[in-house]
């Protein structure tokens, strides 16, 4: 008898320290208990808005819970430092209004700034980008557009399972953070969207992107000015513009990239696979300690590219020459076609040339025939197998 009346006892005494205390029913906060209603057209931002601000004020860690459920949210910020760690768990569907219009004027749809322990969990953001789209088409006069979500100064952060189809603008922003894990997110929009960015990551440390697929109209993942111990691993990158670094160097005052490092990664029909982009301008921005490494081409247009001598429309760059200084990019075991064919394309800067390149182990074709490379102004060293042959 005695081992059932300690369970008894235990049980008795959950219930009661869980019905007691108020801290427990703030811990799980159901947005259709603040009036959310799953049915894609009543406005649910204040209910979002009400149920984080119950999860901010917990002492102890709190979920936000979105049920199964399309929920019409408007441009919302949800604004920190909270008491404790929050969870927000999607099961439903976060929709932007229909028009357009609505978010374009704001630059964020929803934005997370100066939180600290959130994890995203799940969900889907459907930020219907067609309308913006074709209006920057059209050439007419269109709103600046909206990124789906955003970081902003944010520390320990985690984002797991998340899916975000037809974003305005870049899907997913992570800029001046700490400390941030991405994970299995799927990030979907049509090859010819407009600046539809996957992830960018800029002036932040200790960011982890892994399991991720990325179909976009831009780049996969763009990586900006003061970005440093970036990890990318089992990225499915394509269609889109590929993993970029840049573009960087636009102003003359600007912080350097360093330690990034894109691992087990499969491009598929993306316009370039891993490429370093900097403005023909003058800058002292860097680019040091970079490695590519288990990299899978398939009929990607420039696998490997440094571009130093970007300038739309040829104009504001006076000497047509980067400051940005590129050293220590190690390319390693990247194999597979090439749909041009130029695979390997070095174009470093006059003034300041790329220092310590490596190639190593890289097969790439076009047509079943061994690509080509070409080098300018660009220093390092080639082992193992290469295919096309080095050009350093
Ligand atoms: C590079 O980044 C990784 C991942 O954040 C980190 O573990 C490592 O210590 C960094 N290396 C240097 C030299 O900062």
């Amino acid at each position: 008898m005695a081992p059932k009346l300690v369970v008894s006892c235990a049980i008795l005494f959950h219930l009661l320290f869980f019905c007691g205390t108020s801290s427990y029913a703030a811990s799980s906060i159901n947005l259709i208990k603040y009036g959310a209603k799953p049915d894609g057209k009543t406005d649910s931002t204040q209910p979002f808005l009400k149920a984080w601000a119950v999860a901010c004020k917990s002492a102890t860690a709190a979920t936000v819970y979105v049920p199964y459920g399309r929920y019409l949210v408007k441009a919302v910020v949800f604004r920190g430092p909270c008491r404790n760690r929050i969870t927000v768990r999607i099961d439903g569907t976060i929709v932007a209004p229909t028009d357009y219009r609505a978010l374009g004027n704001s630059g964020y749809w929803i934005l997370f700034t100066k939180v600290n322990r959130v994890s995203v969990i799940g969900g889907t953001l459907d930020a219907k980008g067609a309308g913006f789209w074709a209006c920057r088409r059209s050439g007419k006069n269109c709103p600046v557009g909206a990124r789906s979500i955003t970081f902003n100064w944010a520390n320990n952060i985690l984002v797991s399972g998340l899916t975000s189809i037809n974003s305005q603008l870049t899907h997913f922003v992570i800029n001046s953070c700490n400390d941030v894990k991405v994970q299995n997110v799927k990030l979907y929009a049509p090859d010819q969207s407009p600046n539809t960015d996957g992830i960018h990551v800029q002036s932040s440390t200790g960011v982890t992107i892994t399991g991720s697929t990325l179909q976009t109209g831009d780049d996969c993942i763009s990586i900006g000015p003061g970005t440093r111990n970036l990890v990318m691993s089992s990225i499915k990158c394509g269609p889109g513009h590929g993993v970029s670094i840049g573009s960087l160097g636009r102003d003359l005052n600007e912080a350097g990239v360093q330690n990034v490092t894109l691992t087990n990664s499969v491009f598929s029909g993306s316009d370039n696979g891993v490429r370093i982009k900097t403005w023909a301008r003058s800058s002292n921005g860097f680019v040091k300690n970079v490695v590519f490494q288990n990299i899978i081409m398939n009929n990607v247009k420039n696998p490997i590219i440094i571009d130093q001598n970007y300038c739309p429309s040829n104009q504001g760059c006076p000497r047509q020459s980067s400051g940005v200084k590129i050293s220590g990019v190690t390319y390693k075991n990247i194999r597979g076609t090439s749909a041009t064919q130029e695979a390997v394309t070095f174009d470093c800067s006059r003034s300041s040339p790329c220092r310590g390149i490596t190639l190593h182990d890289i097969k790439l074709t076009y047509m079943n025939k061994a690509a080509t490379s070409s080098c300018k102004n660009v220093g390092g060293t080639s082992r193992g197998v290469l295919v096309p042959k080095s050009c350093l």
